[in-house]
């Protein structure tokens, strides 16, 4: 099974920014024991800080993967251009969030993302991503 990961803007920094909501982690530790969980699948990550390039990551795995985690972020929350795109693709998308956004500022109530998505998983931490992989 072919996973895409797609991070957005910020989590490159996840470990050192804010840790007493988003953890000590790196996601790149973190994807190591993500691949060791998942033997059978092949995960790719991407992460970028660029809204268009995570719209053109989405156009190109988005047809042939079996399944897209997105966690994009601020961009969650303002981008109609990759809610779009998740309308525009064929594979799955799970929406993830690190932290429980419902329980943080008004804004991040909003998720442009949420109507196209198969499902969302916010506030388990890192381990929202697991969750998001065992669902496809
Ligand atoms: C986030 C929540 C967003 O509101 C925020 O802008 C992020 C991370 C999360 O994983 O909890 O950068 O998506």
């Amino acid at each position: 099974m072919n996973i895409a990961i797609i991070n957005g803007p910020n989590l490159n920094l996840l470990g050192k920014r804010e840790p007493e909501i988003y953890g000590n982690n790196t996601f790149e530790s973190y994807f190591k024991q993500l691949q060791d969980k998942f033997p059978t699948h092949t995960l790719h990550y991407y992460q970028s800080n660029i809204e268009g390039e995570i719209i053109d990551k989405l156009h190109e795995v988005g047809f042939d993967f079996d399944g897209i985690v997105l966690n994009a972020a601020a961009y969650t929350h303002t981008s109609v251009g990759i809610g779009d795109a998740i309308k525009a693709i064929q594979t799955p998308v799970v929406e993830v969030h690190i932290s429980n956004v419902y329980a943080r500022e008004d804004f991040r109530t909003h998720s442009y993302i949420s109507p196209h998505a198969k499902g969302i998983i916010v506030g388990f931490g890192l381990q929202g991503y697991d969750l998001a992989i065992a669902s496809f």
